[in-house]
């Protein structure tokens, strides 16, 4: 059984053939039936055609008979009732050159088999354009459409692509926990694990005992495996994470989800500079990947979602991208104060309109803003000379903003134990990850980037709800 994907990659050869989708149209001519097969292998459908005569009817075309049985007087291709949009089928017949634009081969078909129907007075997904809203809300067959599979494709590739990436640079694989203790941002925005009997708990009015709780202490959903692999990468020098992380951020956004998946490589003996020079290398070797690999399905996205999206990518994967520190690009942003609804000062933190006019207005592409106000940055982060600023690294792109997050990392135990302490959390909690400060440390810096944020970047998806199957955020976790 072959994909769709072989099957157009094949010569027009009359070879036998058979097909198995989902039919995407069908066209009723006087003498023609086209059916549309997609299998989600790629964007393209095939073009099943069949000829349908009356018995005894001439054929007039004088072309050859494209199928087999279909000369004149023979069988007569009545579709069935249910061969409608969103049917499974089987079909069969011979790949032919196909005399339509834009594909090479066809299928003559002879026969055909619905194996699934699709009535059409309930299937949702009729030929025509829904909304992101509606097709949110029936997620579990928007896979189906044009714009949901690309993206699904996009997905798995650039998933693929960053384990190469990191791979074929040393960095090793490791599966952070999901179930924490710690908060590695410090942010608090975190989901709590319990099997504690909640209803019970608050009908006796009791406070909650988390000794006799499932892990005898209270637990959380990571933010993001961060400490975990500063813990490997002071050992096997250079590692990276992809998992699911999870915010309870109640930040209701295009770009914010509660669940996200997150790619974190950390590498010891690395300065900040080398860092940047890393996310500068990975975004860019994504971007030729999607432009390489994904063709097909960023041509979509170009003509239906953004575009000049395909262009936009092609150049920034060989430009150079721009850095700036926090302090200069305040600069900028207050020369143009009177544009922000948030009035820009040092100190505050880069507001979205801030992030968009310097990627957008002032540098119109990628720009990496480094030495941030200690302030406005997590707790790990290493501080520099003027006991003002940190070694943070954000990476921001136009129509997104921030894509990548990162930092060198204290690796001073009494600085980065005064942090922990001025910023109100227990050493204690931290022992762990004060240890590898104690013994052997050494300067190692990391970044995270939000896979669903690249992926918005990548398509022009404006929304990141559309770029994961199954979208959490503030009220809602359906399916
Ligand atoms: O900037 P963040 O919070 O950094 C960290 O979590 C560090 N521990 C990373 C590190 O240095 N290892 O998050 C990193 C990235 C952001 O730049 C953004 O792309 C994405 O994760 N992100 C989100 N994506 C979707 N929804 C959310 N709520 C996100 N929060 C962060
Ligand atoms: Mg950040």
């Amino acid at each position: 059984m072959m994909l769709i994907k072989e099957i157009l990659a094949l010569p027009a050869d009359s070879r036998e053939i058979r097909v198995y989708g989902w039919v995407r149209t069908k066209r009723e001519m006087k003498n023609l039936v086209f059916v549309e097969v997609n299998d989600g292998s790629c964007i393209d459908s095939i073009q099943c055609t069949f000829e349908r005569r009356e018995t005894g009817e001439e054929d007039r075309s004088g072309k050859q008979p494209r199928g087999e049985n279909s000369s004149a007087g023979a069988d007569v291709f009545v579709p069935p009732e249910n061969l409608s949009t969103g049917a499974s089928v089987e079909i069969w017949g011979r790949l032919v050159p196909s005399p339509a634009r834009g594909q090479a081969v066809e299928v003559a078909a002879r026969g055909l088999r619905v194996i699934g129907e699709a009535p059409p007075e309930t299937y949702p997904l009729q030929k025509k354009r829904h909304s992101p809203e509606f097709l949110r809300e029936i997620a579990h067959l928007r896979a189906r459409t044009n714009t949901s599979g690309a993206v699904a494709r996009v997905r798995s590739r650039l998933a693929f692509a960053i384990h190469e990436f990191f791979q074929s640079r040393g960095f090793q694989y490791i599966h952070t926990p999901i179930i924490t203790a710690n908060d590695a941002e410090g942010a608090g925005a975190m989901f709590q694990v319990t099997t504690l009997d909640l209803e019970a708990l608050a009908r006796s009015g009791a406070p909650p005992d988390y000794s006799r709780d499932f892990f005898g202490k209270k637990t959380f959903l990571t933010v993001s495996g961060q400490l975990e692999a500063e813990t490997y990468a002071a050992a096997l020098s250079r590692v990276y994470t992809f998992g699911p992380t999870f915010r309870a951020e109640k930040s209701n956004t295009t770009r914010h989800l509660a669940e996200f998946w997150m790619i974190e490589p950390e590498a010891a003996f690395f300065h900040l500079e080398d860092n940047m020079a890393l996310a500068e290398d990975f975004l860019k070797t994504l971007f030729s990947t999607a432009l390489r690999d994904n063709a097909a399905d960023l041509a979509f996205f170009d003509s239906h979602i953004e575009q000049g999206i395909i262009d936009n990518l092609q150049s920034l994967s060989v430009s150079r991208f721009a850095y700036m520190t926090y302090t200069e690009a305040m600069e900028e942003l207050r020369k143009n104060a009177d544009r922000f609804e948030f009035k820009p000062y040092w100190g505050c933190d880069l507001q979205s309109e801030h992030e968009r006019f310097l990627t957008e207005t002032v540098i119109r592409g990628p720009l990496i803003v480094t030495d941030y106000p200690k302030e406005i940055k997590a707790f790990y982060m290493k501080m520099n000379d003027d006991g003002k600023t940190v070694r943070a690294m954000d990476v921001l792109v136009p129509r997104l903003g921030e894509i990548i997050g990162g930092s060198e990392r204290e690796e001073n135990p009494e600085g980065l134990e005064q942090r922990i302490i001025g910023l109100g959390m227990s050493p204690a909690d931290y022992s762990w990850y004060l240890d590898l400060r104690r013994y052997g440390t050494v300067p190692h810096s990391g970044f995270g980037l939000g896979f669903e944020r690249l992926i918005q970047y990548v398509t022009g998806m404006a929304n990141i709800r559309d770029v994961i199957p199954y979208p959490r955020a503030v009220g809602q976790a359906e399916f």
